[in-house]
């Protein structure tokens, strides 16, 4: 089947290689001339694991080219997929001007009957915004559907979470486009979930606020294990264990990061309300999880006093680990409250270090954890890449100028960091 899939970013880029993946033929279009050159040099502008070589392969196959033209996207495809960016204005509402501009783009280049599916993440009823904006657009008054098809990709694993989602949602408005949407999606064995459009697009931020919901729980938990001497991990375990609650996504840490799960909860909060709700819980979610990034920088200030003119080194600078996106890390939060002390950091990240500079210029980059040890009165690990869980502790520990370490992750085992001489700490534990 025909796909146009228009922005190339996480989202567009991933599915769009795997619909080509399971058979299909997938035009992508961005209009960043920049992006589509890289796609055409045989790159890729961001970093997933798999997806370069899948990027290569159906590109040679011919099931996958890239272009910036719209009109050329639509007039191939019968799904016109809108994966382009919503990013948070300043009030956190998601700036959908650019959903906006695609669909009218889509609605001008239509020639025959087109389903236009939201995969980007929308606010409930922006589907019903995009129905009447292709629809003032379409001046050849051909038909359409708009669905909405929320994602569930996580940066890391995407391409595994697309190939072998736990479910697939189909939001719909008529039976035609349901019968297609499920023949697209056939190859993926996963249960199909048909509903309504409000009800597809509000399943998306529903996930992403619940799984929010656990980690915010979870570290709050741990700030009453460590005033309780209870161990986060067993506590975790023992809740996980019961089916009903599920272990995953109870991991206590920093808190959490990235370009969906505080993006999200954020909209979510102000779409509630919009709609006449005053969504407290997810305002606490929130606040819990602000709260978290800061007690990090608090712990740290318990086992040295004083932070002023104190090498700090910084473990991890990604929201969290297989990417290299900044976006809305808790290492960010993190550094800015270190500098805040007057502390001088020093940090290394295995892939996002080029990213990482542009938005902290001022820090030290080092060239690994050793280099960050080098001296320092401390270490905060932020993200739990597996490199670090398997680094010579001795040798970093040796070349610490106090050996305190605060394992933001819980990576490490307290009894054998104790063994080795650290002064350690982790999260609720
Ligand atoms: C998240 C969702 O998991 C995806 O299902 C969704 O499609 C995606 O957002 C999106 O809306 O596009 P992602 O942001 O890639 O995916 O990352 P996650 O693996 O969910 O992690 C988010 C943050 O939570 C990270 O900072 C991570 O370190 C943190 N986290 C996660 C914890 O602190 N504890 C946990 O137990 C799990």
């Amino acid at each position: 089947m025909k796909v146009c899939m228009i922005g190339t970013g996480y989202v567009g880029l991933v599915s769009g290689t795997c619909f080509a993946e399971i058979g299909h033929n997938v035009t992508c279009v961005d209009n960043d001339e920049k992006k589509i050159e890289i796609l055409k040099n045989g790159k890729i502008p961001i970093y997933e694991p798999g997806l370069l070589d899948m990027v290569r392969k159906n590109v040679s196959e011919n099931r996958l080219k890239f272009t910036t033209s719209i009109s050329e996207g639509v007039r191939e495809s019968l799904f016109i997929f809108i994966a382009v960016g919503t990013p948070p204005k300043e009030n956190g509402e998601p700036d959908l001007s650019s959903v906006e501009k695609v669909a009218s783009e889509i609605g001008e280049a239509m020639e025959d009957y087109k389903i236009v599916v939201e995969k980007s993440t929308v606010p409930v009823q922006t589907g019903k915004w995009i129905k009447t904006i292709v629809e003032r657009f379409n001046r050849k008054k051909v038909e359409f559907d708009v669905a909405s098809n929320p994602e569930f990709l996580r940066e890391g694993s995407a391409i595994q979470d697309f190939l072998k989602p736990d479910r697939v949602v189909l939001g719909v408005e008529s039976e035609k486009a349901k019968e297609l949407l499920l023949e697209l999606y056939k190859p993926i064995d996963a249960p199909k979930i048909i509903t309504d459009l409000a009800s597809a697009e509000l399943i998306k931020h529903a996930s992403n606020s619940f799984l929010s919901m656990k980690i915010s729980f979870i570290n709050a938990l741990s700030i009453i294990c460590e005033y309780s001497g209870a161990d986060i991990l067993k506590v975790a375990e023992g809740i996980g264990l019961d089916k009903r609650i599920g272990r995953d996504f109870l991991n206590a840490g920093v808190g959490f990061g990235g370009f969906c799960f505080p993006k999200d909860l954020k909209a979510f909060i102000g779409i509630s309300q919009k709609l006449g709700y005053d969504f407290r819980l997810l305002k606490e979610v929130e606040r819990i999880n602000e709260e978290q990034m800061k007690r990090v920088v608090k712990k740290l200030e318990d086992s040295l006093w004083n932070l002023r003119d104190k090498r700090i080194g910084i473990l991890g600078l990604s929201f969290k680990p297989n990417t290299d996106d900044m976006r809305f890390a808790p290492s960010i939060t993190i550094i800015n409250e270190l500098k805040k002390e007057g502390a001088i950091v020093k940090a290394y990240d295995p892939v996002a270090m080029e990213r990482a500079k542009e938005i902290m210029p001022d820090i030290v980059y080092c060239k690994d954890a050793y280099e960050v040890a080098e001296n320092a009165d401390g270490i905060i690990l932020v993200t739990e890449w597996d490199e670090f869980k398997n680094l010579d502790l001795k040798k970093l520990k040796e070349k610490m100028r106090q050996p305190v370490f605060l394992d933001g992750r819980n990576i490490f085992d307290p009894q054998e960091m104790k063994k080795i001489g650290f002064i350690y700490s982790g999260i609720g534990r």
